[in-house]
């Protein structure tokens, strides 16, 4: 593989840093990363987003070896962010969140600090200021933000690892194969969707079905007129977890989709009974005792849309809307979260559902409005689902 001599001395153990053996470990994982993969040469990259930030996602493990990392004075060497971690770092008492819990997230936040991460907290990274431009290369590792990356923005990034992203994120670079390269981009299966999905809830079971049915293929829809950003963040996190769609394309919306307009692909038509069977399939339970919204992490926008619905209202079960710590302090400056909070519902930040440790947190039935979530919580959470729209889980909290 070629090198750059900066490359090249962090592989040797040359590099006059502080930590030199432990980047000469990670520059080695990403050497060896791209000798199985073929690639030809390093990439820099413009950020990294490390995933593996909750306790209940990496244990007292991963809490040692970030310990440990952060102790040698290794520091990242690009921009880079993290996902949610497994509370809300601020308000986690009043939620519920056990403190010998706090205690370990507190210190595994405090590693990453020390490694010179920016404490986002969130999946949604391109919402809080890690936005990458068309072309740029990246080495994130959250699934539904490098479908979003890849997709809506044209960035270029593999689905990384934890362990990957950390190392990209330490030496700088990341071996060019896979979605790095044109030839990997292109689409494999045409999608006709006859459904009109109109809510994010649509998009994602739409993204659900999509992502069981091509796996790790790379979809062109047809046709998809009201797709917005937070519709396509719901359709990418969906496809990313029933199946490992790390690319799509949307003609007439999503930036590649033009190059491949005229190519004869194999595919498929979703229809609305194709979407009703899917929010049948994801329904496993029958009435919920605790209604989640933001999921991947909610943007601004959606926030107000949830606030000038709870105006005035009163919610009468446990009603949690999760975002970023950074979207949230925005929407505490617009009085959004006060109208949320006010009719009895939290605006919860740096954490979610699914990395939360909601198992110990004492329900068992969860609605939600994402495909993403409804794909996890049942294995990853032991929670049943009743997967509605976000109006409906505003009407159900209100009952
Ligand atoms: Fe984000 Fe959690 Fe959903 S990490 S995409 S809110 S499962």
């Amino acid at each position: 593989m070629r090198l750059t001599d900066a490359q090249r001395a962090m592989l040797d153990g040359a590099d006059q840093r502080r930590g030199a053996r432990i980047i000469q470990r990670m520059m080695r994982l990403l050497v060896r990363l791209g000798d199985i993969y073929g690639a030809e040469r390093m990439m820099e990259i413009g950020s990294a987003q490390i995933s593996g930030v909750s306790f209940k996602s990496i244990g007292d493990p991963g809490l040692e070896f970030l310990e440990d990392l952060a102790a040698a004075g290794v520091k990242v060497a690009v921009a880079s962010t993290i996902n949610p971690a497994g509370m809300d770092l601020e308000d986690w008492r009043t939620l519920g969140f056990a403190p010998e819990f706090a205690a370990r997230q507190e210190r595994i936040v405090a590693a990453f600090r020390a490694l010179g991460l920016m404490v986002t907290a969130t999946c949604t990274p391109y919402l809080v200021g890690n936005l990458p431009r068309f072309g740029e290369h990246l080495a994130w590792a959250e699934s539904s933000a490098v479908s979003f990356a890849n997709s809506v923005i044209g960035a270029r990034t593999n689905r990384e690892g934890g362990p990957s992203a950390l190392a990209a994120a330490i030496c700088g670079c990341t071996p060019d194969y896979g979605l790095h390269r044109d030839e990997n981009r292109a689409p494999t299966v045409r999608v006709r969707v006859s459904a009109a999905p109109a809510t994010q809830a649509d998009f994602g079971a739409l993204g659900y079905l999509v992502g069981q049915r091509v796996r790790d293929g790379i979809p062109l829809f047809s046709t998809l007129p009201l797709a917005g950003v937070d519709e396509l963040k719901a359709l990418g996190a969906a496809m990313a977890a029933s199946g490992a769609v790390a690319l799509y394309h949307i003609e007439g919306v999503t930036p590649e989709a033009a190059r491949y307009g005229g190519r004869t692909l194999d595919g498929f038509e979703v229809t609305a009974q194709d979407l009703d069977a899917v929010r049948a399939e994801l329904t496993t339970g029958a009435s919920a005792d605790w209604l989640v919204l933001g999921c991947p992490h909610a943007s601004i926008k959606e926030l107000a849309e949830i606030a000038r619905k709870l105006a005035g209202r009163t919610v009468r079960k446990r009603l949690w809307v999760c975002t970023s710590r950074t979207v949230k302090q925005l929407a505490t400056a617009s009085g959004l979260v006060q109208v949320i909070e006010e009719a009895g519902g939290r605006v919860v930040a740096d954490t979610c559902m699914v990395v939360a440790p909601i198992e110990a947190m004492g329900q068992g039935t969860m609605a939600v409005d994402s495909g993403k979530a409804a794909a996890y919580l049942p294995g990853f959470c032991g929670q049943r689902v009743v997967f509605l729209g976000r109006d409906e889980i505003i009407e159900e909290a209100c009952r």
